[in-house]
Order: C-alpha cells, then sequence, then structure tokens
C-alpha cells in the first residue's frame, strides 16, 4: 500500500501538535533531526503488560502531525550548533523529497530564560536535560507554573510532559513539579485551579536522527489519560518503533533500548577491526571504510529477521554448519563467556539507569 493510500499516513486526518524539547542536546537533536525529516505518519506501536500475565499486544494509535518544534539550551554556542543542524537536515529534505511540503514544520531554537513561555505554548513538552540539571531547572518557579496553567484555547487544558531523564521516576517528577510554593500572580493557580501535566517517561536512542529509534514509554500505574499517552507514542512512532511497559521495568528496557546503541557500535566496530587489523591472517586485510560498512549490514540483517519472527537460535543452527568456519568463530565467542559479557553489561546498565536518580535528589 502506499503512503497516500494507508489511512495511517494520512496527514489531513492526523492531530496538529506543536512540541517543544527543553534540554535539546545529543539526544534532543536526535529526536528533532528525526522530527524534520519525517515523510510518514506511521502509528503501530506494541504493549507490554505484566500486571497479569507477561503479554505483548499490538495497538493503533490516531496519527499525529508536528505543526512546530521549540528547542532550548543554555548556551549560545548550543544554540548556534542547533542551527547548523536544522540548516543541514532541511537541505538534505529538499534534496530527497523536494515535493514534501517543506514548510509544514516550522523550528524555532530558544535560550533556556525563555522556557517558562515555551511550555505554555506548546501540547507536548520534551524535558531532555541530564539528571544532575533537573533541579535547576524545575528551580524556576516560573517554568512549573507554566506546566500547571491551563489553556483556554486548546481542546486540551492538560499539557503532556515527556521525560528522557535517565533514571528518574515519574513520582519524582511531580515532586518537582509541585516542590516549593510556587510565586507567581496567576489566580488560577493559587485557587488550586492547577492542570497537573499528564507526565510520561521515554526513553529513545540514537538512531531517532534516522528515523530507527526504538522508544520505551511508560505513563504512571492507572493513569487515566489513555488518549495523551497514546500521543506520546504516536510522536515518538514517527521515529520507529514503540513500545508501552510498565514504569518498574523502565530502567533495564531502556539499557536495552538507548544505552545499548553504544554496546551494539562498539561490537560492530570490533567485528570490523577483526577484518582491517586481524584480518592479513585471513587473505589480507580490507579497508576501514568497507569492513564497517559490511558489518553493519550484517547486523542490520540479522535484526531484520530477528524482528520478522526467527528465533536468534534457529539463526545460529542456520548458519553455523557442523565443521564449518562460523562453528570455529561461535566456539571462539563462547570460549570467551561473550554472551554471559553482554547480558551482564545490559543488566548492569539498568542497575547504573536506577542509580541516576541520586544525581537528580542531589
Ligand atoms: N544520549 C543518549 O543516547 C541517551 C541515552 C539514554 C538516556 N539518555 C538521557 O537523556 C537525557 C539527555 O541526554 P543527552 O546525552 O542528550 O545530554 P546532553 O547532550 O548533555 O544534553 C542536555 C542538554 O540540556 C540542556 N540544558 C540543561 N539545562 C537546561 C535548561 N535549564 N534549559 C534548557 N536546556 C537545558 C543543555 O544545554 P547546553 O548544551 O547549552 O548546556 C544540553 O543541550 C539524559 O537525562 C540521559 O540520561 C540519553
Amino acid at each position: 500500500m502506499s503512503e497516500s493510500e494507508n489511512p495511517l499516513c494520512d496527514r489531513s486526518q492526523a492531530t496538529k501538535i506543536s512540541v517543544a524539547i527543553i534540554g535539546c542536546g545529543k539526544l534532543g537533536t536526535a529526536l528533532l533531526i528525526g522530527f524534520l525529516s519525517c515523510h510518514q505518519i506511521a502509528a503501530k506501536h506494541k504493549r507490554h503488560s505484566s500486571t497479569i500475565s507477561d503479554s505483548m499486544q499490538e495497538f493503533t494509535t490516531a496519527p499525529v502531525r508536528i505543526t512546530h518544534i521549540t528547542v532550548t539550551v543554555r548556551q549560545p554556542d548550543s544554540a548556534t550548533r542547533l542551527m547548523n543542524e536544522i540548516k543541514s537536515a532541511n537541505d538534505t529534505k529538499l534534496q530527497s523529497a523536494p515535493q514534501e511540503d517543506a514548510a509544514a514544520v516550522t523550528v524555532s531554537v530558544r535560550l533556556c530564560q525563555e522556557n517558562a513561555q515555551i511550555i505554555q505554548e506548546s501540547d507536548i513538552i520534551i524535558i531532555g536535560c541530564k539528571p544532575s540539571t533537573l533541579s535547576s531547572m524545575f528551580g524556576d518557579p516560573e517554568m512549573r507554573a507554566a506546566f500547571l496553567r491551563g489553556d483556554q484555547n486548546r481542546d486540551h487544558q492538560k499539557r503532556t510532559l515527556v521525560s528522557l531523564v535517565g533514571g528518574v521516576s515519574i513520582a519524582l517528577l511531580k515532586q518537582y513539579l509541585r516542590c516549593g510554593e510556587i510565586k507567581v500572580n496567576d489566580p488560577e493557580i493559587t485557587l488550586g485551579k492547577s492542570h497537573y501535566p499528564v507526565i510520561v517517561r521515554a526513553i529513545p536512542n540514537l538512531a531517532a536522527r534516522q528515523r530507527e529509534s526504538m522508544t520505551i514509554i511508560s505513563a504512571p500505574l492507572f493513569a487515566t489519560e489513555e488518549e495523551d499517552i497514546d500521543r506520546v507514542s504516536s510522536l515518538f512512532g514517527l521515529l520507529g518503533p514503540t513500545m508501552q511497559i510498565p514504569e518498574r521495568h523502565f530502567n533495564i528496557a531502556s539499557a536495552l533500548a538507548s544505552s545499548s546503541v553504544a554496546f551494539y557500535a562498539s561490537v560492530i566496530a570490533s567485528s570490523a577491526t577483526g577484518a582491517t587489523d586481524e584480518g592479513r591472517d585471513a587473505g589480507g586485510p580490507l579497508c576501514r571504510e568497507a569492513a564497517l560498512w559490511i558489518a553493519a549490514q550484517a547486523a542490520r540483517g540479522a535484526s531484520c529477521l530477528i524482528m520478522s519472527g526467527e528465533d536468534p537460535e534457529h539463526i545460529v543452527r542456520q548458519v553455523a554448519t557442523k565443521g564449518g568456519s562460523t562453528e570455529v568463530g561461535l566456539r571462539f565467542m563462547t570460549e570467551a563467556g561473550i554472551g554471559r559479557i553482554m547480558s551482564s553489561t545490559v543488566s548492569e546498565c539498568g542497575r547504573a539507569t536506577g542509580n541516576l536518580s541520586s544525581w537528580a535528589n542531589n
């Protein structure tokens, strides 16, 4: 089915949203570039519920269309870096799809002094700072108040706060919003008519830049705002598959979904090294560029097979024929304990992600 025939890709039916990325560093920039290069609206997601029994359901959400993205950083140098990135992303988009409406998404880059105003003007606010800067960011009473103000001009009075901040729970984010007295001259807030935002945690990965991310999403237990949470899935669905999971699995799942991009990149680079520096005995070394490309495509092939439903062990058996060269490589891996090391790497990383909240508590 072509994009134009696919109802999930129909831009005219999509809910229009404005997005802010407050703290647009490495991960925020990957999201921004991915959003800017969206040519289609995909909206199939997975939900993993482990409350009663382990089960994974597929579900569909209403499509979204981003009308405006505003990003903020602290330093002018970071703003310049972002503007250069946006310019080159727009140039690439124009070259690859000149018929696309280049003005469909407008972007603004601002400095952190304007955080409060930007929050007030946006539907979905993504917080992309480090845990260690969260308390100073939420230390700004105007910024906290901006989250709580309703907006009569919108269908939705509430905003949605999406936190990318590693290890920081939804409960802690709620505390940040409520912490201290908000001294602002706003009767709506002082009279207790605050519209607490819907708070969601999401962890995409750096491949969002290529719209090949895996995004893990968690909402508060017993959250009633299903529509808002699904809208977050729709938004991140523009950048690759998403999966909603209970928050208690969030740290380990984010190690697997996000940090592991670094692990795989380093495994691919090491495999390529085996064919360059150390490949001399096997008939002569390859150049680094060729070796990296071959290794990366082979890794993508393994991923595609697994994601199409093939069992990893079945793939191993199919490649490693008895007495063949793959078997020699696999034996070497087993003796070196690579499988065990990879498992421990992910579990240690998950534990370390959980510990990041100590930075935010300080
Ligand atoms: N990078 C990844 O792949 C990855 C993976 C897993 C989880 N995460 C999580 O994602 C979050 C971001 O990580 P990162 O690697 O993108 O960090 P980063 O590159 O250090 O980005 C943080 C950004 O926040 C900005 N910032 C800090 N305080 C601000 C404020 N008050 N207002 C506006 N902007 C502010 C900084 O601006 P300046 O540049 O001007 O200082 C910086 O651009 C972290 O919490 C991390 O745990 C990231």
